[in-house]
């Protein structure tokens, strides 16, 4: 939502954002790219940093990439920032593939003795 948000932010009005979804080895990935001025190479490594921003004071925080990079990493993802090659931003947020899929549920054994009859 928050790369949403950003997003919505850069590319002006008639700017485009492309979602993809893929599965990598154990990991969901989405990538969310776009279609505006993408980030100066000093930035990409400063735009998780808490209260970064290059927007004005009434527009945002700089908060929303390093609470969502925290959150993702909480759950074992991540989330990374790149230019794209026509320019703009890709953000790709990744996540372990297992998480919430039920897999520790499936995986344990029933307790206690099966029905007799
Ligand atoms: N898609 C994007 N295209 C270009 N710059 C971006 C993009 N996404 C993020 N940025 C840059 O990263 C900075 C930090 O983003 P972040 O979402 O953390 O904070 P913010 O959008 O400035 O404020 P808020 O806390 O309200 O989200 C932005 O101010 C902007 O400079
Ligand atoms: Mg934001």
């Amino acid at each position: 939502m928050k790369i949403l948000n950003n997003a919505i932010d850069a590319i002006g009005n008639d700017g485009s954002i492309t979602i993809q979804t893929s599965i990598k080895q154990d990991r969901l990935c989405i990538e969310f790219a776009d279609s505006g001025p993408g980030l100066p190479p000093e930035h990409l490594q400063k735009i998780f940093d808490p209260f970064f921003t290059t927007k004005r004071p009434d527009k945002g925080t700089g908060l929303g990439l390093s609470i969502s990079r925290s959150i993702m990493q909480r759950l074992g993802g991540d989330i990374l920032a790149e230019n794209g090659k026509q320019g703009g931003c890709i953000f790709t947020v990744s996540l372990p593939a297992a998480v919430g899929a039920g897999f520790p549920l499936s995986s344990t054994p029933l307790k206690g003795k099966p029905a007799q009859g």
